[in-house]
């Protein structure tokens, strides 16, 4: 399975903040906030990743992520325009999917907690049809939201609903097999002029190949993009950091655990670090037993 990484957008929720900088580069506490996204594709142990974002900011990400030979994975870089929509990241990544089956993950969406590797590494096994994430939230009525019936399967999703039918938030992390490019491709822009993963979902939902994996009350889903959620999840990263001593969404550590890097590797990208905080846990993660 490959991923695709969606991080453009205007990000006017969080103007002025990100007129001259994208939002997925603005940091969660101590990491820029794509870090956490990549993060979350890797620990699925996918290793194949397009990194879609504006004209403007596409050079800064491939300067602060590189090729990603250096944590064993490979990054390719496609721009968006315009933000057209979430769906239209398979538009855009439609060779660079070339058949196989896609993980996405929208690039202001943290996901930390128990459990959550394995619901993911699940999800990196689909071939067909598709899975999405859901999540219980207090107010759906910001989010697409899904239906489910007793045995978990879904029964409807609608965008932004006035009268949301459940309290489960489809969150931004999605698979699917290799025909969301046919999918995607014959879309039609919804009201608002976007190209919308709820229509790619129904799709799903009406064949009856719509899977939908519940997030349990041990994860934290966040997304950042307003002023509120990003000091959130600032504020969320830095306690359980300060508190366990382990890091959220520590690329280098990910890279080594799941065996994409050796020790001598992670030892040698400690080295080249700057002498702070980030480098000593790095190198004390390649110096422990
Ligand atoms: P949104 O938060 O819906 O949009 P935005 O980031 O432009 O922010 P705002 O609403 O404040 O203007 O997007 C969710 C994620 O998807 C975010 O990481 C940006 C990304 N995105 C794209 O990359 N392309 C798009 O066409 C859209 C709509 C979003």
């Amino acid at each position: 399975m490959k991923g695709i990484l969606l991080a453009g957008g205007h990000g006017t929720r969080l103007h002025p903040a990100t007129v001259a900088v994208s939002k997925q580069l603005l940091p969660v506490y101590d990491k820029p906030m794509v870090y956490y996204p990549l993060s979350t594709l890797m620990l699925a142990g996918i290793r194949d990743v397009l990194v879609i974002s504006t004209p403007e900011a596409l050079p800064s990400f491939r300067h602060l992520l590189g090729d990603g030979s250096q944590w064993g994975i490979a990054l390719s870089y496609r721009q968006q325009d315009e933000p057209r929509g979430l769906a239209d990241a398979f538009r855009i990544g439609a060779d660079f999917l070339d058949g196989s089956p896609v993980m996405m993950i929208l690039g202001d969406n943290v996901l930390y907690g128990s459990g959550l590797s394995n619901q993911l590494q699940r999800a990196a096994t689909v071939t067909d049809g598709a899975r999405i994430f859901a999540y219980p939230v207090r107010d759906p009525r910001r989010y697409g939201v899904v239906e489910v019936d007793a045995d978990g399967r879904a029964v409807g999703i609608e965008e932004k609903p006035a009268a949301p039918r459940s309290n489960l938030a489809v969150a931004g992390l999605y698979a699917y097999g290799p025909d969301v490019v046919d999918v995607a491709a014959d879309l039609k822009p919804s009201a608002r002029g976007e190209l919308e993963i709820t229509d790619v979902n129904r799709h799903y939902l009406e064949v009856g190949t719509l899977e939908v994996e519940v997030m349990g009350r041990g994860v934290a889903w966040l997304d950042a993009g307003t002023h509120e959620s990003l000091l959130d999840a600032s504020a969320f990263v830095h306690s359980v950091q300060a508190r366990q001593g382990l890091m959220i969404a520590c690329p280098e550590e990910i890279a080594y655990r799941q065996g994409f890097i050796d020790r001598a590797d992670l030892a040698a990208l400690g080295e080249r670090l700057a002498p702070n905080a980030y480098r000593d846990y790095v190198l004390a993660l390649a110096a422990s037993s």
